[in-house]
């Protein structure tokens, strides 16, 4: 039975907050750390249940791991143990870039996970790596994903959509086939592992479009892994509804900040500073501070650089001048659950006011009331949970939010400093 949170209107929200570890760059420094020769550090903060259950994924494929307290030691190895059934809990880029690791490295497993999860679609990443050779079998296209040892021989692999996960477990699966891999991208993604396989020591090269790796050995690094845009996106967002934000040693990787350019574009100054590069990664603390907001249309290029802040979006442009339009977000209907269908309930049950497309959507500007959020709103979602405690908080009378536990998915201590602000029960 899910937990019920009252959720009180915040007055005003100065915070100064730093967030958990990036889950994409963790995920992908487990992964990658578990094939390099030597120890590898990753040192990441406040680890959410996707990190820990990539984490029991390596440590069940006989990878020797340590949780430290400001992160985790892997030893590589030089072979995986076979016949495993891995359990990829909520995670889909656990799932995706495992499958194409295992199926490189060519190791016997099994992989399966949580009810949302084997839901999702899953031959978007098996006709890629059949087309390298290898052998994965799956229920009607979902999992459980049962991957047979198969020797990969490398290609040119064009990607039909634009997913970084889709991309990665490519690349994974490439770092092991003979000759070279090449991903063809239509539209830039993220690209964390491209940068991490590079910082690692492997072959990785770029010829427009296409993204290239050859057989290459990795090695060990310290992996120093900064806050995550996404978890970050919650706090800016209640900062420019109700005073100001200030989020430390952000990653600011330049295919995950569309919500920095929404927020641009919705009237609000972002102001990055002591911008860095570590890791291979850019970081930054980012600073914004309330501003009257604007509609916004977005669709297109963009969408994959802000793919998961897009419910998030859909709250401010409730609170914003004007009507705003998304389009070209039909992947939000495979996410964790279908996040068009969630957010316009969302939307709804806050007392605005929400038109559902099947590639996106238009939120009424104005302002959110209020009001009970039911679990079936939420769907079982981590950031849908997130989106409708923002919605909550930000709202003019607050209300009830039921099933939030999930968002320690990707923000373990989320409700915790709301609790510690008095504004969450
Ligand atoms: C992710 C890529 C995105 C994103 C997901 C994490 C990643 O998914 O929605 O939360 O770590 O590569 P797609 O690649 O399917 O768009």
């Amino acid at each position: 039975m899910s937990d019920v949170k009252t959720i009180r209107p915040i007055p005003e929200f100065f915070g100064k907050w730093e967030v958990p570890a990036d889950k994409s760059v963790v995920q992908r420094a487990l992964m990658l750390a578990s094939v390099a020769e030597g120890e590898s550090f990753i040192r990441a903060r406040d680890l959410g249940e996707d990190c820990l259950t990539t984490k029991n994924c390596m440590r069940a494929l006989g990878v020797d791991i340590r949780r430290a307290n400001d992160g985790i030691f892997v030893v590589g190895t030089k072979k995986f143990a076979d016949g495993k059934t891995l359990d990829c809990g909520n995670s889909a880029t656990c799932m995706r870039l495992l499958t194409g690791l295992l199926a490189g490295r060519g190791t016997h497993a099994v992989l399966t996970g949580d009810n949302s999860l084997c839901a999702r679609p899953m031959r978007r990443v098996i006709e890629p790596l059949k087309s390298l050779g290898a052998e994965i079998s799956s229920k009607d296209g979902c999992a459980p994903l049962t991957v047979l040892p198969r020797v990969l021989q490398g290609g040119e692999v064009p990607l039909n959509i634009s997913s970084a996960q889709v991309k990665s477990a490519v690349l994974m699966a490439g770092l092991f086939a003979k000759g070279k891999t090449c991903v063809v991208e239509t539209v830039p993604t993220r690209d964390h592992t491209e940068r991490l396989i590079s910082y690692m020591g492997g072959r990785l090269s770029k010829n427009g479009n296409a993204i290239c790796v050859e057989q290459s050995s990795l090695f060990s690094r310290e992996i120093d892994v900064a806050g995550d845009i996404s978890s970050a996106a919650y706090l800016l967002a209640l900062g420019v509804l109700k005073g100001s934000a200030t989020v430390k040693e952000v990653g600011v990787n330049p295919g995950r900040i569309g919500f920095l350019s929404v927020l641009e574009r919705m009237g609000v100054k972002v102001e990055r500073r002591n911008e860095r590069t570590l890791s291979g990664e850019p970081r930054a603390d980012i600073f914004i501070r309330q501003a009257p907001l604007r509609a916004v249309n977005i669709g297109g290029e963009e969408v994959p650089s802000l793919i998961d802040e897009l419910p998030l979006i859909a709250i401010l442009s409730a609170f914003a001048d004007g009507d705003s339009v998304l389009t070209g977000a039909s992947e939000l209907r495979v996410k964790e659950c279908d996040r068009i269908r969630a957010t316009c309930a969302l939307i709804r049950a806050l007392g605005g006011r929400a038109e559902e497309y099947a590639d996106g959507w238009k939120i009424f500007g104005g302002s959110l009331v209020g009001g009970k959020v039911k679990a079936d709103v939420i769907c079982g979602d981590h950031r849908m949970a997130l989106t409708a405690a923002l919605g909550l908080l930000a709202s003019e009378q607050g209300g009830e939010l039921q099933g939030g536990e999930i968002a320690s998915v990707s923000f373990p201590n989320f409700f915790k400093k709301l609790q510690t602000m008095g504004v969450c029960i």
